[in-house]
């Protein structure tokens, strides 16, 4: 009798120490047993300088990030625009729209010559007094700017950047595309692609400028180790800017509490999508790295921006040959950097020629493994470019990790209140202040 007693007690006391255990769940442990080194995943957050990588050449400060956090989204330096109706109405925000994960909220981003935002820059067009080649935009769709400081290679093609896979390409710096000579200074590659970018995106800084607007004191305090006449141009404003794209972090998505040790931040079924990532579908051997994605290029066939109703591009557009297009051998035609995979639920479309509408639709495309752009040769395709047979259900809950697993609810954290030219922004045309409320 008292055995049994002793028995029971063992086996009530059995049972109520797996309830409580966290790792009780039958899906955490998969995924734990699946993510032996999950910290890798693990992404600091915005204030932890020291586990955010960085430049030696501008190493982030406070001081940087909210100079930075100003000047991506202020019009006020749009002053090089191609006509003046269009003087001071667009930013870096134009075509990298917070509240769309960072990203257009459209096919294609237009800054210069473009009108209207919509709720999330799903409604901008081309300026009617604009030549189509006279806007700003390009012949791929706007990578997203979070997590971008684990990028050692930036573009679609890994142009920018002097080190890491770039080492050995030196003689086709500045060749095909004569920005990327600036690699050759070793700023860092956002700090480097961001002096070109501030150019291709008609901003200038002049001192001047940086006095009118009420900037002059934000950049002294950022950069006071520099003589004056070094401190207010093209240059400071990117690695401002660069400091400031360097702290977009994405540390608040319920994957991320997750790997904390916060079991409960993500649902039964973001857990078994994220089972299917980790595991049988083996989507982390290219989306590798802290931001899901990978400094790694690969060709999954999908079609270009031409052919999905870009403006200024065209089938000789040389972004559509991906890698190769920079670097000129063969053996990289058509492949594509692996693109971060946060907070994707927030807008798309999807893929670099902006081919796909929904995450469905990228599941989908992935799940036939069939290439839609006929142009691209077989042998340059994917292997991995294959029937992966997956029930609706997995599909459903491979959706779900994508678009609520990986989404950092509180991106309004990276978006200043107001600019210091009171200006609206991202966009300054009427109908953007018109769509936004803004006047
Ligand atoms: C007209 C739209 C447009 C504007 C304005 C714009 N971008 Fe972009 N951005 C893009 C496109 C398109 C890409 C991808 C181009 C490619 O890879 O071929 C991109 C890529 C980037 C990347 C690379 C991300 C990565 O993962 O490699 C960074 C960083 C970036 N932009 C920062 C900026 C900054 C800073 C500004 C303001 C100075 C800016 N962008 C303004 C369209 C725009
Ligand atoms: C062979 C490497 C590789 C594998 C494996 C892989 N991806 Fe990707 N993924 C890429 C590349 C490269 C791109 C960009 C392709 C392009 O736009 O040309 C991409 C793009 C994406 C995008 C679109 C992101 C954006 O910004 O438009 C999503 C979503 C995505 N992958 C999810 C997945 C999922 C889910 C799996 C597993 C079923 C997976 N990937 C497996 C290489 C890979």
């Amino acid at each position: 009798m008292k055995i049994r007693i002793l028995a029971g007690i063992f086996l009530v006391a059995f049972i109520a120490a797996c309830t409580f255990d966290p790792l009780y769940d039958p899906l955490d442990r998969e995924l734990e047993r699946l993510l032996p080194d999950k910290g890798k995943f693990e992404l600091p957050s915005a204030s932890e300088f020291s586990k955010i990588p960085q430049s030696e050449a501008n190493p982030i400060s406070q001081d940087k990030i909210d100079l930075g956090k100003l000047l991506f989204f202020e019009p006020a330096f749009g002053v090089e625009a191609m006509h003046y109706q269009s003087l001071q109405t667009f930013s870096c925000g134009s075509c990298h729209v917070p509240s769309a994960g960072f990203r257009p909220g459209r096919k294609q981003g237009i800054a210069d010559g473009g009108y209207g935002f919509g709720s999330q820059g799903e409604s901008r067009i081309k300026l009617p007094i604009y030549e189509e080649n006279e806007i700003d935009a390009q012949g791929a769709r706007p990578l997203s700017v979070l997590n971008v400081a684990f990028v050692t290679n930036s573009m679609w093609n890994g142009s920018f950047g002097s080190d890491h896979v770039n080492i050995g390409t030196e003689q086709m710096w500045g060749v095909f595309d004569p920005g990327t000579a600036i690699n050759h200074e070793n700023l860092g590659n956002l700090e480097g692609q961001n002096i070109e970018g501030l150019k291709t995106h008609r901003l200038l800084y002049t001192k001047e400028l940086v006095e009118t607007y009420g900037y002059k004191e934000m950049f002294d305090k950022a950069f006071g180790d520099l003589p004056e006449s070094e401190r207010y141009n093209r240059k400071t404003a990117s690695f401002a800017i660069s400091a400031y794209l360097r702290s977009l972090l994405t540390d608040q998505a319920p994957f991320q509490k997750w790997i904390k040790g916060d079991l409960e931040a993500m649902s039964e079924q973001q857990k078994r999508g994220a089972v299917l990532f980790f595991g049988k579908l083996g989507c982390v051997s290219c989306h590798s790295e802290a931001n899901l994605g990978s400094n790694t290029f690969h060709a999954l066939g999908v079609k270009d921006l031409f052919e999905n109703g870009g403006l200024k591009t065209n089938i000789n557009d040389r972004r559509n040959l991906g890698r190769g297009g920079f670097t000129g051998r063969e053996e990289d035609y058509y492949k594509f950097r692996v693109p971060q995979l946060y907070n994707l639920g927030d807008g798309g479309p999807y893929f670099h020629g902006a081919s796909k509408g929904s995450l469905e639709e990228v599941v989908d495309y992935f799940n036939n493994g069939v290439a839609e752009n006929g142009r691209i040769p077989a042998g340059q395709l994917s292997p991995y470019l294959q029937p992966l047979g997956m029930t609706d259900e997995e599909k459903a809950d491979l959706v779900a990790f994508l678009r609520d697993g990986l989404r950092d609810p509180n991106l309004q954290r990276y978006v200043p209140t107001k600019v210091l030219s009171g200006l609206c922004f991202p966009n300054n045309d009427d109908l953007s202040r018109h769509d936004m409320d803004c006047y």
